[in-house]
């Protein structure tokens, strides 16, 4: 059904904009009837932040903004579902075009800008579909014109809580004005502060709601020390190394594509991503585990961020260009690449390389 899907889909997708084909592939994800897949190999099995992932190939935020579909992308064969950004209120964000497809780098550009339907509406959804069980999380974000970016936090986390099974405080999105100033020690200490507490306080009703950290895979060494200094005194469950890029690597082929404003994902984001998860890992020395984006499309990817630090994979532009076959084929290639390790798990494999992959020289 899914190879089907994709045979079907993916030239469709190529003669709309990105943006419209992205609205078709989600609410042809809603009609499809997609039948159970068998329960994952036990080997695939992740234990992290209190909660207990089948496997370690998450949906990164943004492809599924307002939960719409996190029960047909389950059913795909994710380990997890990351819905949002959520902001309080509704944004209709940036003028389009807005999203940029470069095919010959197989990345993507995009400068949304928080487009959601806000906590109400998502919230509405996310109830509807609670007792159905698996691992959905909620990034959430600030409005653009909000007065106080830390209090929008608080309340998504207190307003999500009874439905979410992790939160992501997303402060390194490029495309609202100075969120990604939040990444700052006083700013983020300060947020971290408001934010853990309201962790805590909800957990005491709602159960556990384990809070990430995603990051900018942009920060320097220097803030990059900070930034783990903060979310390890502020005790933070874990974080998530990154988002999209302001930069762009001299290896893009299709140039003019590159010069449109917004962040990079994708395959040209892979090496710079995988870099800064494994110096996220020597700097987080075990305290919590971190999940690995930016650049995964396929299982030899998925492993090196396993070996760079990650215990949990997310990935979204892959699906773009390699289709929604990619979860079984990563997830099958994991395993093969277990039983030739004769590993057991694969938090065996956690960090391996990071340490080495420091010492290489910094990459494009
Ligand atoms: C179109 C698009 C929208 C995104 N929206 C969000 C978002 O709302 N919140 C967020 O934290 N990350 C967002 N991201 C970033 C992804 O979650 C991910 O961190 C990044 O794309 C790198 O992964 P990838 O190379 O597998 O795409 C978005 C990415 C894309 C391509």
């Amino acid at each position: 059904m899914i190879g089907l899907f994709d045979r079907l889909a993916r030239p469709l997708m190529r003669i709309l904009s990105p943006e419209d084909a992205h609205g078709l592939a989600v609410r042809a994800l809603a009609l499809t009837p997609l039948a159970p897949l068998p329960p994952d190999d036990p080997g695939l099995a992740v234990r992290a932040f209190g909660l207990n992932f089948p496997n370690p190939v998450g949906i990164a935020a943004g492809f599924d903004k307002n939960a719409a579909v996190p029960d047909p992308l389950l059913r795909l064969g994710f380990g997890f579902v990351e819905a949002g950004t959520v902001t309080p209120r509704a944004q209709a964000g940036n003028p389009r075009p807005r999203l940029f497809r470069l095919d010959a780098d197989e990345a993507v550009i995009n400068r949304l800008g928080f487009n959601n339907d806000g906590e109400s509406v998502v919230l509405r959804r996310l109830a509807a579909r609670a007792h159905k069980g698996g691992i959905v999380g909620v990034n959430v974000g600030a409005n653009k014109d909000s007065a106080d970016r830390g209090a929008d936090y608080v309340r998504l986390i207190e307003v999500f809580a009874p439905v979410a099974s992790y939160f992501t405080v997303n402060v390194s999105s490029p495309n609202t004005p100075g969120l990604r100033d939040l990444q700052q020690p006083d700013a983020l200490d300060d947020l971290l502060a408001r934010v853990v507490a309201a962790r805590d306080r909800v957990s005491r009703n709602a159960g556990l709601s384990p809070v990430l950290l995603k990051i900018a895979p942009d920060l320097s060494l220097a803030e990059l020390d900070d930034v783990v200094g903060v979310a390890r005194a502020r005790r933070v469950d874990g974080m998530i190394v990154g988002n999209t890029t302001i930069r762009r690597p001299s290896s893009l082929r299709e140039q003019a594509r590159a010069n449109e404003q917004g962040g990079l994902s994708g395959r040209p984001l892979f090496r710079l991503s995988t870099r800064m998860l494994a110096e996220t890992y020597v700097r987080v020395e075990g305290a919590f585990p971190l999940v690995g984006v930016g650049g995964v499309d396929s299982g030899a990817a998925a492993l090196a961020k396993i070996r760079a630090g990650a215990c949990l994979v997310q990935l979204y532009s892959g699906l773009v260009f390699h289709g929604l076959g990619l979860v079984a084929e990563i997830k099958s290639q994991l395993l093969t690449a277990l039983r030739k390790k004769r590993a057991d798990a694969l938090s065996d494999l956690v960090g391996t390389d990071a340490a080495a992959m420091t010492a290489e020289a910094w990459p494009d």
